[in-house]
């Protein structure tokens, strides 16, 4: 196993998209960031140097950080933040986990620009379950403001109204050429007619899940985030924030130019970017336009997306992802745990205050069994729980909702007021945990990309309308579930998780569309330590930041 070191200089730049120019938080310049290319065993050595205005922490999604929060990033939860003109050296292992991964800023919305790919490689000598592809390309699909989207955060933090929707989405930090000013930059993939190519798609936007797709071509799923999956053919795939999925395309169309595109799947009343994103997979020998070195002929070929709305086609894709070979779920369960996830309001005493401009007078609340979450600024919770500092946080989170009620019905707002609170749920080292995340309708209906620090669990099922634990549960995969760390809450449905507490330590659970995060979407665990050295915390690294 290697050891890797790389230098992460976090810093604004003046980046240009849509004919505008404003200043940027990159990493190293890049935007995206820099790709980290490992193999599964090796060392990630980073040292993350803050020359930006802002805190910052760097997170490393979908990485286990086994008994290492101090690695995994989230701000105020496993480690205060970096201040600007600190450093901090995040050093971890990955240990059996192998796919597409990638890091971000996980810090208020830097994360909006501050990201990358993380690209887990076999072991050496070990192949892949599927043909060796001739190339790998990365695919990130994003979103891009016109302005720095931390001035989007504040005005939606201060007003408790929504926030402005981005002004493009985008492949590889580009908008492509059906935005204003962005043909030119559009991202070209050469490809020699007749290759196979891996592409790792990972939707590193912040408030949409995606459907994407290849003009004329058959896209093979063969894995999501670190579990390879049974392959199967597909022309459109549904992807949520925080989720990869690997897919092999074969150039074995007539040798032209096919835009790959990517649009918002959203199911929400609220207001989305409906916009679409392209690149250009470029056979190398489609005709060129009349002149030697012109462009290649012709307008590109568009690939045909589902509508914004195709719930119907976005469950239907999520369901047919199995994992390659059958897989050890827990059958038996210490924590059965019932956890609403959903929008809700909260109401303002003066409702015509300019900090009360979200429906009816009120301020966006998001909240899991009623429990807006609220990260701590004092300390973070690790360093409070390491430290036995009282006052930080609770550890009474409810498992399962104050009040049952027909969750996706017709519900008032009445009955559902979230409470702002930071309240943490005590697991057991090695206990055996089911969660069923339950939509409410409270709002609005929509997905929730859930994701969980610290561990991966397995999708054992998942449905419309109210969970039904004697009729729903029989009906579970217990046997080639897809192991995850990222999983869609259907739109007025639920969907069922089970995993091992096994990660000693202080694990964010929260919702990956960051709106809907920053509201207060998110909850944690304390897995609390066993016995033995390998079941305990390691040491708090030395330069690990204070508050
Ligand atoms: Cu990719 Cu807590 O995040």
């Amino acid at each position: 196993a290697e050891i890797h070191y790389h230098e992460f200089v976090i810093e604004a730049r003046p980046v240009k998209r849509l004919c505008r120019t404003h200043s940027t938080v990159t990493v190293n310049g890049q935007f995206p960031g820099p790709t980290l290319q490992v193999r599964n065993g090796d060392t990630l050595v980073i040292r993350a140097i803050n020359r930006a205005r802002y805190n910052v922490t760097l997170h490393w999604h979908g990485v286990r950080q086994t008994r290492n929060p101090w690695a995994d990033g989230p701000e105020y939860v496993t480690q205060c933040p970096i201040q600007p003109g600190r450093s901090y050296t995040y050093r971890f292992t990955i240990e059996d986990q192998e796919g597409t991964l990638w890091w971000h800023a996980h810090s208020r919305w830097l994360r909006a620009t501050v990201y990358g790919a993380l690209i887990v490689y076999p072991r050496m000598g070990s192949p892949y379950p599927f043909p060796m592809p001739k190339k790998e390309i990365p695919i990130l699909i994003g979103e891009w403001w016109d302005r720095d989207p931390m001035d989007v955060l504040r005005q939606a933090l201060f007003t408790g109204g929504a926030p402005n929707i981005s002004d493009a989405l985008t492949i590889n930090g580009q908008p492509g050429d059906l935005y204003r000013c962005s043909s030119k930059e559009t991202v070209r993939f050469p490809v020699e007619a007749g290759e196979t190519i891996l592409l790792r798609i990972i939707n590193s936007a912040m408030n949409q899940e995606h459907f994407f797709g290849v003009a004329n071509h058959k896209l093979t799923v063969v894995g999501v985030d670190t579990s390879y999956t049974k392959p199967f053919s597909t022309s459109v795939i549904m992807i949520a924030p925080g989720q990869t999925t690997n897919v092999l395309l074969t150039a074995d169309r007539p040798p032209a130019r096919y835009y790959m595109a990517a649009h918002a799947y959203n199911t929400a009343n609220a207001a989305f970017d409906n916009t679409t994103t392209t690149a250009i997979l470029e056979y190398k020998s489609a005709p060129f336009n009349g002149k030697k070195g012109k462009s290649r002929s012709s307008a590109p070929i568009f690939p045909i997306l589902p509508g914004f709305n195709d719930t119907a086609t976005a469950t239907a894709f999520t369901a047919r992802i199995k994992s390659l070979h059958q897989v050890q779920v827990p059958t038996v369960i210490d924590e059965n745990l019932f956890f609403t996830v959903g929008l809700g309001l909260i109401n303002c005493s003066n409702p015509n205050s300019p900090r009360c401009q979200g429906p009816n007078g009120t301020r966006f609340a998001a909240s899991i069994n009623n429990i807006s979450f609220v990260f701590p600024r004092r300390n973070s919770l690790m360093q409070a729980y390491i430290q036995g500092q009282p006052g930080i946080f609770t550890t009474d989170f409810p498992p399962v909702p104050p009040i049952i009620f027909d969750y996706t019905g017709n519900v008032s707002r009445g009955l559902w007021q979230p409470r702002k609170r930071t309240k943490l749920y005590k697991l057991k080292f090695g206990s055996r945990v089911q969660i069923v995340f339950q939509d409410t309708s409270i709002v609005s209906v929509e997905d929730h990309p859930m994701h969980l620090h610290g561990h991966e669990f397995y999708v054992v099922g998942s449905g419309f309308g109210n969970f039904n634990p004697s009729t729903d549960t029989a009906k579970f995969n217990l046997i080639d579930p897809p192991r995850r760390n990222t999983i869609g809450t259907p739109p007025g449905g639920w969907v069922a998780v089970r995993f091992v507490a096994e990660n000693p330590g202080i694990w964010l659970l929260h919702c990956h569309i960051d709106s809907h995060l920053t509201w207060g979407l998110a909850m944690a665990f304390l897995v609390e330590n066993g016995v033995g050295k390998l079941q305990t915390v390691q040491p708090p690294p030395l330069d690990l930041p204070r508050c």
